[in-house]
């Protein structure tokens, strides 16, 4: 079949890649992509689960008619409201007037706000079914995985569980669609960038959804972005699981705020302490320039963070207060925290600051706190190197637990 891509019997992929959008949400940048997918059912009834951005929706449809031709389409069942999903509603509606929209109580009022569609809904709840002939599609709802209203479809035959964001990540489909024709370590990669920025701050109800879908026996989990687990849906839960959970690995994300260069020396002799303490796995950020879903991404892989900024108009650095409101707003927890802090005019500012962000967040803070005036001396150099050193031993003490 010409571009819709069999997933089982009488279901199919209609989705679309997204090569153009620069910033997923305008926040979070593709430099390979991302897809939108959607998938078709086709049974006595046919029902398309969510639909793609409005950009992509001439790829949808062609892919549509490619599988019903002439037939009608007659269900559109709406797993989640945001527009890279929904985008295209309204139109299918217009093509297709016999249209019914399936949604729950909450989806339905943002049919009407979003795009003004009053008719032709159907409402449903936990446990419903939507009997297509052939096929059997139950509803379960996951509130705020990713918002509120985010509910998964599960076709009672094929054993394909329809998801949506859950399970879902950055990048394209390139060819392959399936998680074993891919190269899942650069899927896996992407998908905990699209878990820590977009889902992350839902972990407790990731958690409530894989505890109520925990019961299902899944052939295949089918997001909305990314590759299609065929081969191992396990896995991909497993990763949610445990990311949700905020389990960590052994290692360390240094970032540092630096506008010439004396921060990040406190920051790489932090670095190099870890490793000559056994520390392998360690990553350096300058936060001004790596992008803050890179950096959120490893910190939320690893368990040590070490912090080092400088002082900026008698505040923390920006780029570096930017990256503290976003971990803020994550509510990741549950991480050893190392602080460098710097000044020339304005002395305690930065490492107050970041004092502050560590007792707020309750995270488990690595001594000494270091602070330097200008630029680092051998004394600093020594504090520093014993702040990699304890973090080292933190690491190692912990290493296994996850
Ligand atoms: Fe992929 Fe929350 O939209």
């Amino acid at each position: 079949m010409y571009e819709a891509i069999p997933v089982k019997k009488d279901i199919f992929w209609v989705g679309a890649n997204d090569h153009e959008t620069d910033l997923f949400e305008s926040l979070w940048p593709l430099p390979r992509g991302v897809s939108y997918n959607a998938y078709l059912v086709v049974g006595e009834k046919t029902a398309l689960i969510d639909t793609v951005k409005s950009s992509s929706m001439n790829v949808l449809i062609d892919k549509i008619e490619a599988v019903i031709g002439k037939r009608p389409l007659d269900y559109l069942v709406v797993n989640h409201m945001e527009p890279d999903h929904s985008g295209s509603m309204k139109v299918l509606k217009a093509i297709y007037p016999e249209l019914k929209i399936v949604g729950n109580a909450q989806t339905k009022g943002m049919f009407e706000s979003f795009y003004a569609l009053t008719d032709d809904i159907v409402v449903v709840k936990e446990g419903d079914v939507l009997d297509l002939g052939g096929h059997q599609l139950r509803f379960h709802m996951i509130p705020m995985v990713h918002w509120p209203e985010t509910m998964v479809a599960y076709d009672l035959e094929s054993k394909v569980l329809f998801t949506c964001d859950a399970f879902g990540g950055f990048g394209t489909l390139d060819g392959g669609i399936f998680d074993d024709e891919v190269d899942m370590g650069f899927y896996e990669d992407e998908i905990l960038r699209y878990f820590s920025n977009i889902v992350g701050r839902y972990s407790p109800q990731v958690q409530k959804a894989i505890e109520k879908l925990k019961g299902l026996e899944i052939a295949v989990i089918a997001p909305s972005h990314g590759p299609v687990h065929r081969r191992n849906p396990a896995k991909i839960v497993a990763l949610y699981d445990r990311w949700s959970r905020h389990v960590s690995e052994c290692g360390a994300v240094v970032v540092y705020g630096s506008m010439y260069g004396h921060t990040q020396r406190m920051a790489e002799a932090v670095a190099r302490a870890m490793a000559e303490e056994g520390i392998e796995r360690i990553i350096v950020h300058d936060v001004s320039r790596s992008h803050v879903s890179y950096v959120v991404k490893d910190i939320w892989r690893f368990r040590g963070l070490v912090l080092a900024s400088c002082t900026y108009n008698m505040t923390l650095f920006p780029p570096l207060a930017t990256l503290l409101e976003h971990l803020r707003n994550k509510m990741l927890k549950d991480r050893l925290v190392g602080l460098c802090g710097s000044y020339t005019w304005a002395q305690s500012v930065a490492l107050k600051s970041l004092l502050e962000f560590a007792h707020s967040g309750g995270w488990e803070l690595v001594d000494p706190q270091v602070e330097m005036k200008s630029a680092p001396n051998r004394a600093v150099l020594e504090a520093c190197s014993l702040l990699g050193k304890n973090m080292a031993g933190r690491l190692k003490a912990c290493d296994g637990r996850a």
